[in-house]
């Protein structure tokens, strides 16, 4: 680690430890926002732990929607995030307005809406899931509820074929996670025969055919610390090797890497958002004290439930 990076994280943690906060960071941000962190997780792991620390100021490195989730569940807490404008192409693909219209042209429906989604979303949703527990949760429902599901396509399709149910699928995307080669993946499947491979469930059905392990980024990380196996294929955002490779120095990881589109993003794996969470922001952020979340009052009331919901059914 280089020795300037080192200072800020030393700086971070002693700041962090002054002011008693806390500090949460998603696999998916940079090596050096997770080396300051005193919790990293998934979504899920993430709204859960935040309900259950003592700490009046909380930092969520992360993007916007995972800010809001934990003003919404802790209201009386300082929650602060180190870039306001690090978003979502998920989440910006469901507006709750085009949800609201959905919803009025399916009465009959109820709306169960994954947890990269606005408050406002939320707010219009019967129950939040996240990629850990949206077939535990879609599986309690009754057999003959009729449901739509956004705003990911293709984690809705793939809890359909799991749960053997007919939802009605909103037609969004991540774009990191839609991106990535169905044919380098074969390629590399061929040049490492026998190699697991190991994808989150927002990527697309082919890839998602190709693989092993289908889950959540912690339950990659898990399968990746329990099986015997020295050797990964992983089709996920890149920020996950760096807890994978920590866990398990002794085993290899290969990231599938995206398709290519001439001028069009970058050639990585790596979610731009993501990446807006720089050390030198993190530590602004809890010398200022802000940029702080705010979730509108009314808002909040009404998506605190779908997220409450999720939490009891996990
Ligand atoms: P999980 O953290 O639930 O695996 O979801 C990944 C994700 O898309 C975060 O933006
Ligand atoms: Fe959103 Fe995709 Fe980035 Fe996750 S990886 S925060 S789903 S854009």
């Amino acid at each position: 680690m280089d020795l300037k990076n080192k200072e800020y994280i030393d700086n971070i943690k002693s700041l962090a430890k002054e002011k008693k906060a806390v500090i949460f960071a998603h696999y998916y941000t940079r090596p050096e926002i997770q080396e300051c962190a005193d919790f990293i997780g998934d979504s899920l792991a993430l709204a859960q732990q935040a309900t259950r620390v003592q700490a009046n100021i909380l930092v969520m490195c992360g993007v916007h929607f995972m800010g809001e989730t934990m003003k919404i569940l802790c209201p009386e807490k300082k929650v602060l995030i180190p870039d306001m404008n690090a978003g979502c192409s998920l989440a910006d693909s469901c507006k709750a307005e085009d949800l609201a219209a959905f919803k009025a042209q399916h009465p009959d429906h109820m709306v169960v809406s994954y947890v990269n989604t606005s408050a406002e979303v939320k707010a219009l949703t019967d129950v939040v899931v996240t990629s850990s527990n949206a077939k535990k949760i879609v599986d309690q429902l009754p057999q003959d509820a009729k449901i739509i599901f956004g705003p990911d396509h293709n984690l809705g399709s793939y809890i359909n074929s799991v749960t053997g149910r007919n939802m009605l699928l909103w037609n969004g995307a991540c774009h990191v996670h839609s991106r990535f080669s169905l044919e380098a993946l074969l390629e590399l499947k061929k040049e490492n025969p026998g190699v697991e491979v190991l994808a989150h469930p927002e990527c697309k059905a082919p890839i998602l055919a190709q693989s092993d392990v289908i889950g959540s980024t912690q339950a990659l990380l898990q399968h990746t610390i329990k099986s015997p196996a020295k050797r990964f294929i992983i089709a996920t955002e890149s920020g996950i090797l760096h807890e994978m490779q920590k866990a398990c120095p002794e085993k290899e990881f290969i990231p599938v890497p995206p398709e290519v589109t001439e001028g069009v993003g970058c050639s990585c794996n790596e979610c731009e958002y993501m990446r807006m969470n720089t050390l030198e922001k993190l530590y602004a952020c809890l010398h200022d004290e802000q940029p702080e979340m705010v979730v509108d009052k009314e808002v909040a009331e009404k998506a605190v439930s779908s997220i409450q919901r999720m939490l009891q059914m996990s």
